[in-house]
């Protein structure tokens, strides 16, 4: 099967707040663009840390194909069982090599193509992972070879680090995307040999916060410096996304677009 093929890439999709938007627009959202396919990052579905059965159906309902996760992976004691149960979990091939669960994962669009994303996590300012520049390369060897793309999460703090993915990866994957600092950027392009990229696609939350946090307890933590709770912000969840069409045949990217749905 060879055509264009649309896929719609969701960062941190952001406790309650980010639930009820994607809720609200994401059926609208894949009608109007044309999705085949959808990606979004679970690891703060649930209230902010984490994801569990209920929060991860709610998406699985609204229209998501694919949950990728990040350093939040475990935040929730009952994914460690629930990822091992689901193929349309993963979490960074850089884990452990002891942790569950899996580092891609292939599943079919709405039309039939099938298709590969891979979740890695990156090491500068992020914690003692493997190398994700091997695992990624590991991944591409054990990927099947007749997938229609392959999607790849970079979990990381560093733009540098993810843009190094986005050229490590150029010319074999479809489509290199940062998510972790919850906060869009507008460097999105097509590199030379036809892989998508962007530093990262931004939390689907409220940004009336400090990355998808009540204001006051995160503030209170940076100003004086002591022990907080953090909740997530419940009301007034943005959508940013980003959709990339795909030639099915090349797994190359022909075109990239942000997306924004601001709070009703
Ligand atoms: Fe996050
Ligand atoms: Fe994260």
């Amino acid at each position: 099967m060879s055509d264009a093929l649309n896929v719609l890439v969701i960062g941190d999709i952001i406790g309650k707040a980010g639930r009820r938007a994607l809720n609200q627009h994401l059926p609208a959202l894949i009608d109007t663009h044309h999705i085949d396919f959808v990606v979004a990052n679970g690891e703060n579905l649930a209230h902010g840390f984490g994801t569990n059965a209920k929060v991860a159906t709610e998406m699985f309902k609204a229209g998501v194909d694919v949950l990728t996760n990040g350093n939040h992976c475990w935040d929730q004691r009952e994914f460690m069982d629930l990822i091992d149960k689901d193929d349309r979990y993963v979490r960074p091939m850089n884990f452990s090599a002891f942790a569950p669960g899996r580092g891609w994962t292939v599943q079919q669009s709405k039309r039939g193509h099938r298709i590969a994303v891979m979740n890695l996590i990156g090491q500068t300012f992020m914690g003692a992972w493997d190398c994700p520049f091997a695992a990624a390369d590991r991944a591409m060897g054990e990927i099947p070879h007749d997938v229609s793309a392959i999607l790849v999460d970079m979990h990381a703090e560093a733009s540098s680090e993810k843009m190094g993915m986005g050229w490590h990866l150029d010319g074999r994957a479809s489509f290199v995307y940062g998510t972790h600092t919850h906060i869009p950027t507008c460097d999105e392009t097509i590199h030379a040999s036809g892989t998508a990229y962007q530093s990262d696609i931004g939390m689907t939350g409220s940004y009336q916060s400090i990355i998808g946090m009540q204001v006051e307890g995160a503030l209170t933590r940076m100003v004086k410096r002591l022990p907080q709770r953090f909740e997530a912000v419940e009301q007034g969840g943005s959508i940013f996304a980003t959709k990339v069409s795909i030639n099915s045949s090349t797994r190359m990217a022909s075109s990239i677009e942000r997306i924004h749905i601001p709070p009703a």
